[in-house]
């Protein structure tokens, strides 16, 4: 069975409910009647009934199942409101900033999620990746013993390469400009999504332009220094660096440039240096490969909220939402 269709299995065992800021957009309806038809997860719809409504009619999708939460109308904005003036009473938060906050899905998201209203989000079709993270960082924030949160994609490429085909790529999506620690943090729980999603045994190789002290830059000492750090973190985990992309996944050249490392030449996790290079580096490989990218995963969050790209097609929502699902489950 493929990876994907795993995921959705495993989403339907755990029956778990996703909320969706963009209950008023097009492709977001197409993907919930699916979901809610293939039994995925239960589905919250935010946004006016009416327009909703109107909306799934003019579409033709069944959306009787979801349930429709209006976020400037709902019973539980007093009490939200209070939990939000909670969360950022060290930043001053207001109650009626709270409510105004309200106001916006993309805030009544997370929130319904920190409620334990709903077990994860989707959101970002119709919205930029700051505009999806920044309500969740404020009120969800970080998991325990986590300061980081970065986003993962899932890469189908050839079959010969990675675990039978799928390599795990981070942070391509969320920190500009990690430094040291925060990409030792990133490598570790990268590989940790690797394992729980992809269920693969992860080898965990940090990307640079230089392999094992081939060049001299303070770049490439970043690189190194978050392998020792990512190594001390997690001694439990197969994790090596410096080295470059073809160190890491070719195996003539790994046991060439970086002999007796137990990652070169078979790396399954690929860690970029930073979000230039992990943004570039997965579009290159979508684009001039072919490989089908899933994600981004977000990962380090302590609830499962996940971004879309705003060219997302409906069969990417629908993935997306079988991750987030499968995530809240702790899987
Ligand atoms: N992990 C955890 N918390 C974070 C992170 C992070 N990576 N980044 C910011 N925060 C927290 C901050 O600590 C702060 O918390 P506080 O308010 O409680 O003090 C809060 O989030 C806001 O922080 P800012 O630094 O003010 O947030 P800012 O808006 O500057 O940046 C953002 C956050 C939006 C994620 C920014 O880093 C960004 O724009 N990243 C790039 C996103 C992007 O465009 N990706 C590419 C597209 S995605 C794709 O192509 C698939």
């Amino acid at each position: 069975m493929k990876l994907i269709e795993q995921i959705k299995v495993k989403a339907a065992r755990l029956n778990k409910t996703i909320v969706l800021p963009e209950g008023e957009e097009p492709r977001t309806l197409k993907a919930a009647e699916i979901v809610l038809r293939e039994g995925i997860s239960q589905l919250i719809l935010l946004g006016d009934e009416k327009t909703i409504q109107n909306l799934a009619s003019e579409l033709e999708v069944n959306i009787e199942k979801a349930t429709i939460v209006n976020p400037k109308t709902d019973f539980r904005r007093d009490a939200y409101a209070n939990m939000m003036v909670e969360i950022r009473k060290s930043k001053g938060l207001t109650k009626d900033d709270a409510l105004k906050l309200l106001d916006d899905p993309l805030f009544f998201g997370p929130i319904m999620i920190k409620a334990g209203d709903a077990d994860g989000e989707i959101a970002g079709a119709i919205n930029a990746t700051g505009d999806v993270l920044r309500p969740a960082f404020q009120f969800v924030k970080t998991l325990p013993g986590c300061s980081v949160v970065s986003g993962a994609f899932l890469m189908f490429v050839k079959e010969e390469f990675g675990h039978n085909g799928v390599m795990v790529f981070s942070d391509c999506a969320v920190m500009p400009d990690p430094n040291e620690n925060q990409l030792a943090e990133i490598a570790v729980t990268t590989a940790r999504t690797a394992k729980a999603i992809v269920g693969m045994e992860p080898k965990v190789a940090l990307l640079s332009f230089s392999t094992k002290g081939s060049a001299k830059h303070p770049m490439a000492d970043k690189v190194v220094n978050a392998t020792l750090i990512a190594q001390e973190l997690a001694p439990d985990l197969i994790i090596d660096g410096e080295m470059q992309l073809d160190a890491a996944i070719i195996k003539e050249v790994g046991e060439l440039k970086a002999p007796g490392s137990k990652v070169a030449g078979q790396a399954n996790v690929l860690v970029f240096p930073s979000l230039e290079s992990g943004n570039i580096g997965y579009k290159l490989v979508q684009r001039f490969a072919g490989a089908e990218a899933i994600g981004p995963i977000l990962q380090g969050m302590a609830a499962p909220i996940n971004d879309l790209s705003r060219g997302c097609s409906v069969n990417d929502i629908v993935n997306m939402i079988a991750v987030t699902a499968a995530q809240a489950g702790g899987e």
